[in-house]
């Protein structure tokens, strides 16, 4: 690795690291209020999480030729994730080093450069500084390469996931990953050619902190009440057989799924087993949307025996993988969670589709696109809603002063419920709050650590 640079002790970052007392404030079963409304905390988690562990970035789709780029943040760096000219991902700081200004103003394109809209200076998107207006009028040497973009010293992909981080000393990430790559794996697998295309989002913006987000992706246990609305538009014209999510009426803990947690924050909750397993067993559970039974009657005539194999492409899979800190597969969704301050939080959709890997025909690839655009309309719009509504209330019960503690101990303490593994993972039932009180232990400990910090440029 060359032209390291190290990241010099700054005051918030070490007040945020030292000043706190993190066995207090994170404890086994409960949480302090301070951790989702202190602005030193969150400073100090924008260099010990969002920079000192693997942090999601983009899918290689979003960039699939040379010179694509597209601009996305590192906790609140902005950066520009660009395929250089030999094919290589970079994720540059999106930060003119002449005086700072937001170089690419543009969210993705096609580009062998970048000018900066200020005075002139244009950069390679190798990062290197190509040249500026009227050089003659500097002494010093505009080759050196501290004139060079900042960049983000390791960047590497699971599968064309994207991911940074600032840390000379994390783990390789597919290691640092671990065994949540086995549900990503099955994720990706069922696709042909075990691939997916990322297309565009549903963005939104709730005032609240990011790890509220985080602590829900996983969280069973709100299902059947905060989405009450939801799980009876799904089922209301359902006759005989339960759609969508309603597996979580009733006594969620007695169905077959279960969450595991995997490691280094990062789990997932499987309700794959709550399907039948036949041809159309994923389709069937699909809930109602507008044109569903014209679709479905237009895939036997054109398919066949093919057609419900293809339309469980077009199912949401009973899934959602939570990568800590930012990332989560849900159903066929990307979703990323952006942390903006203590109190803001972009929480964007991603669609992803379907390739043609030359089992399926251009034909039944569209078909199965379309309608995956159809049914995933669904949860963004109408259960991302009400999530968000929670987040935004407890942000502000947090400001109950006095009253400092969130629970987080269902299942902790009840003889066989939650089981670790031989090889280390934690399996719980589907409404347990494990599966927090897990990624809590690994938000401690990153706050505790000591990163070893650094940012690159070209020589
Ligand atoms: S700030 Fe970019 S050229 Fe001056
Ligand atoms: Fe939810």
């Amino acid at each position: 690795m060359t032209a390291l640079e190290k990241i010099g002790p700054q005051p918030t970052r070490l007040n945020g690291t030292v000043l706190y007392d993190w066995d207090y404030l994170v404890q086994e079963d409960r949480a302090h209020r301070l951790i989702y409304t202190d602005p030193a905390i969150f400073d100090a988690e924008m260099t010990n999480i969002f920079g000192g562990t693997w942090t999601y970035l983009a899918h290689e789709s979003e960039i699939p030729h040379d010179n694509d780029f597209i601009t996305r943040r590192l906790g609140l760096r902005p950066l520009i994730i660009v395929r250089d000219g030999e094919g290589q991902i970079r994720a540059l700081y999106n930060r003119c080093t002449h005086r700072g200004t937001t170089l690419c103003r543009w969210e993705k394109g096609n580009s062998k450069s970048f000018q900066c809209p200020y005075h002139g200076w244009n950069f390679l998107n190798t990062g290197k500084l190509r040249g500026v207006p009227w050089p003659e009028g500097y002494a010093a040497d505009l080759r050196d390469p501290k004139y060079n973009l900042a960049q983000v010293p390791r960047v590497e992909s699971y599968r064309g996931f994207i991911f940074g981080t600032l840390n000379l000393d994390a783990l390789p990430l597919a290691e640092h990953l671990g065994a949540i790559t086995t549900v990503i794996d099955e994720w990706l697998d069922r696709n042909p050619g075990g691939k997916v295309v990322v297309c565009e989002a549903n963005r939104f913006r709730y005032k609240g902190n990011w790890k509220l987000a985080y602590d829900n992706s996983c969280d069973g246990y709100h299902v059947a009440y905060s989405h009450r609305s939801l799980l009876e538009t799904e089922n209301r014209f359902a006759g005989e057989n339960a759609k969508g999510m309603a597996y979580y009426r009733n006594s969620p803990d007695t169905q077959p799924m279960y969450m595991r947690y995997t490691g280094h924050g990062n789990h997932y909750k499987d309700k794959r087993p709550n399907l039948e397993k036949r041809p159309g067993g994923l389709w069937a559970l699909e809930s109602a949307h507008p044109g569903m039974e014209h679709y479905e009657a237009e895939f036997i005539r054109r398919y066949g025996e093919r057609a419900f194999a293809l339309l469980d492409l077009a199912g949401s899979e009973p899934v959602n993988i939570n990568v800590f800190p930012n990332l989560s597969l849900l159903g066929n969704h990307i979703q990323v969670f952006e942390p903006v301050s203590v109190e803001e939080t972009n929480a964007t959709w991603y669609g992803t589709m379907v390739v043609d890997d030359g089992s399926l025909g251009a034909e039944a690839t569209t078909d199965i696109n379309a309608l995956r655009m159809r049914t995933q309309e669904g949860f963004p719009n109408f259960g991302e809603v009400d999530d968000i509504a929670n987040f935004e209330q407890i942000q502000r019960g947090l400001l109950a002063l006095e009253d400092e503690w969130v629970y987080m101990n269902r299942g902790l303490g009840i003889p066989g419920r939650v089981i670790t593994n031989a090889d280390g993972t934690i399996t719980a039932p589907a409404t347990d709050e494990a599966f927090m009180r897990e990624h809590f232990k690994e938000w401690k400990r990153l706050m505790q650590a000591r990163p070893n910090l650094a940012i690159r440029r070209e020589p």
